[in-house]
């Protein structure tokens, strides 16, 4: 979604804001732009709707935007074409606005404001902000800010500029995420940690109805009604603001190479002295009265939370509900104090998932929050968080996102079977013995590299791909297919092997390539029936299956063999396979691999 940065100190303010959206990048967007203010008390502005490289260029390295106060911004379009009329920051006569979220009322406002004589040069929800404040402004630029502020509905971060205070920012939150940075004659505003990380590790949070008044010699922070809020500032570590490609030609493939470790480091979190450790207040008496689990996520974390399904379920006993957020907030979800929410997501920003949460609470559930920034909004909202310890996730696809989350899950899924007595002491160490061996197969699928490379660019595609798995094979399925859409940009559909025949089979015809998960041994008859299905009807197919099953390979045009490891946890070991493959295949295409077209690394509207 849209990035933000304001800053407001002692350099020239385009240096800071050009290296801050750099960083920013990551979070996928379509346009992009800048305001400074002179000397002279003008606001100056550019805008591209290229990457903001380009915006470098255009200001010739800043020197057409001098200045040491600004706000700059990487838009990611909701309201309006990915246009330079809608690129932010968005003017009036006296304020520069730059705006993440939707502002729900904007045509109400809009219709009072053309009726006052304003004129509108954009499509956006945005460009109502600043004619408001123009409006609003009486006695000061805060006062203005608190007046608008509350005219607004839906959700909002925002960082305005005013002539009239040349050295002053004013940022406001209302569910969509800001931060606050404090640095040396300097302070800052952003969307998030990684856009100030070159310049500051001290940090604030703000609340939701929040409004921080930001000058270069300090930051004061007010509530909606203008009262004085304190808050407590965070030093962040070194490594979560660590957004370097160590060498890597893309995040994506550095954060598929950093699975293994990443993975023992969120194991080991979870596993002190070699047993389950999942501490937090009431919750082992929650385990022992549940009656149902849901889990609530979108995307990626919705597959993973497909995955952890099984483990759930057959360690546990207890029926599981994986429900897609955007779905699941607004259905009639049968939720008491028997059921146990899980909120998956790697952001914690993610607003379906949010707005899932807040109605599982609303109705009496026990929450827990399985995800990998800290104190996000769905960490600060669920009564228990498991973090997933995968460091800064850049490329807009998930990987070790993907893999540190199901590690917590299945390891929970584990505990939860521990504390209701459904799982053998012995049983549940052969388990946790197998979970420790994990990396080290993921490893073996990263050394088969080269040869999925082959495989990619090899792979002749026509007009879309078919993955087929059946149980944790078919959970596979669906990620390896979202993996190759997200950044290849090929159509390419999941499909339950046993599924296939009831419609779908009817688009596979001569050289329709077809990806097959074989790696449950137990199915492995049904998926040979489903193979041959698929072939019979021209399809090319490349199976992978677990190293010593050899029926798979006979019948497939191609066959990869991976490392074996027990069903319950092969979609952490198996996905790699995938995730490499799309890679690979998007890197022949010269796909756009980090930031993808139209998407956003975190979905924070709606
Ligand atoms: C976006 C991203 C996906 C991600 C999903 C959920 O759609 O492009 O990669 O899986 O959001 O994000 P979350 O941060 O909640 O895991």
């Amino acid at each position: 979604m849209c990035g933000i940065i304001g800053y407001t100190g002692k350099n020239k303010a385009s240096t800071v804001l050009f290296d801050s959206l750099l960083n920013l990048e990551y979070r996928g967007y379509d346009s992009a732009g800048v305001a400074v203010i002179d000397d002279n008390k003008n606001i100056n502005t550019v805008k591209t709707v290229n990457r903001v490289q380009s915006l470098i260029q255009l200001s010739e390295n800043g020197e057409k935007i001098q200045g040491k106060t600004g706000i700059g911004h990487t838009r990611w379009a909701t309201h309006g074409s990915p246009d330079i009329k809608n690129a932010h920051p968005h003017l009036s006569e006296k304020f520069a606005v730059v705006h993440n979220g939707i502002i729900e009322n904007y045509s109400l406002i809009k219709k009072e404001l053309i009726k006052d004589g304003f004129v509108f040069k954009s499509e956006t929800d945005t460009e109502v902000v600043p004619f408001l404040l123009e409006k609003n402004y009486k006695v000061s630029f805060l006062e203005s800010v608190i007046k608008t502020v509350q005219k607004l509905s839906g959700s909002f971060a925002l960082v305005i500029l005013c002539k009239d205070e040349p050295d002053t920012l004013i940022a406001v939150k209302k569910f969509s995420p800001l931060i606050i940075g404090f640095g040396e004659n300097e302070n800052f505003a952003a969307s998030d940690i990684t856009a100030v990380s070159n310049y500051t590790q001290k940090i604030a949070y703000l609340d939701d109805g929040e409004i921080a008044v930001i000058k270069p010699d300090g930051i004061k922070v007010y509530s909606i009604e203008g009262k004085l809020v304190c808050k407590e500032i965070k030093t962040v570590s070194r490594e979560s603001l660590s957004i370097d490609k160590n060498g890597y030609e893309h995040f994506m493939l550095k954060e598929i190479y950093e699975q293994p470790q990443a993975f023992t480091k969120t194991a080991e979190h979870y596993l002190k002295k070699g047993d389950l450790s999942f501490e937090a207040s009431g919750l082992d008496e929650v385990i022992r009265k549940i009656e149902k689990i849901h889990i609530v996520a979108c995307g990626s974390a919705y597959h993973a939370g497909l995955a952890a399904k099984f483990a759930f379920e057959e360690l546990s006993g207890i029926e599981v509900n994986v429900e897609i957020a955007s779905e699941y907030r607004y259905s009639f979800p049968f939720i008491s104090d028997k059921t146990l929410v899980i909120a998956v997501s790697q952001s914690g920003e993610t607003a379906d998932t949010i707005a899932a949460l807040k109605l599982a609470k609303e109705k009496g559930a026990y929450t827990v929050a399985v995800v990998n920034v800290k104190n996000s909004t769905i960490s600060r909202m669920c009564d228990s968080v498991f973090y997933t310890l995968a460091g800064s996730e850049i490329a807009v696809a998930t990987t070790k996102g993907y893999t540190t989350q199901l590690c917590v899950l299945s390891l929970f899924a584990l505990y939860i079977a521990r504390k209701r007595n459904r799982i053998e002491t012995q049983q549940l160490h052969k388990f946790i013995e197998e979970i420790k061996y994990v990396p080290l197969k993921m490893t073996e699928v990263l050394y088969m590299a080269e040869d999925i490379k082959n495989l990619a660019y090899k792979t002749v595609i026509n007009s879309s791909v078919f993955f087929i798995g059946r149980n944790t094979d078919y959970a596979i399925s669906q990620e390896a297919s979202l993996k190759l859409k997200e950044i290849s940009y090929i159509h390419s559909e999941s499909y339950a092997a046993g599924e296939l025949k009831h419609g779908t089979i009817s688009l596979i015809e001569e050289g329709t390539t077809v990806f097959a998960v074989c790696c449950n041994k137990d199915l492995e008859d049904k998926m040979i029936s489903n193979i041959k299905e698929v072939r019979a009807r021209g399809a090319f197919v490349i199976s992978v299956a677990q190293v010593g099953d050899k029926n798979i390979g006979g019948i497939s045009d191609k066959i990869f063999y991976l490392p074996r490891t027990n069903r319950l946890f092969s979609p952490l070991i198996h996905i790699v396979f995938f995730q490499l493959l799309s890679y690979y295949i998007a890197l022949k295409k010269d796909c756009d691999i980090d930031k993808p077209r139209n998407l956003a690394k975190s979905v924070t509207v709606e």
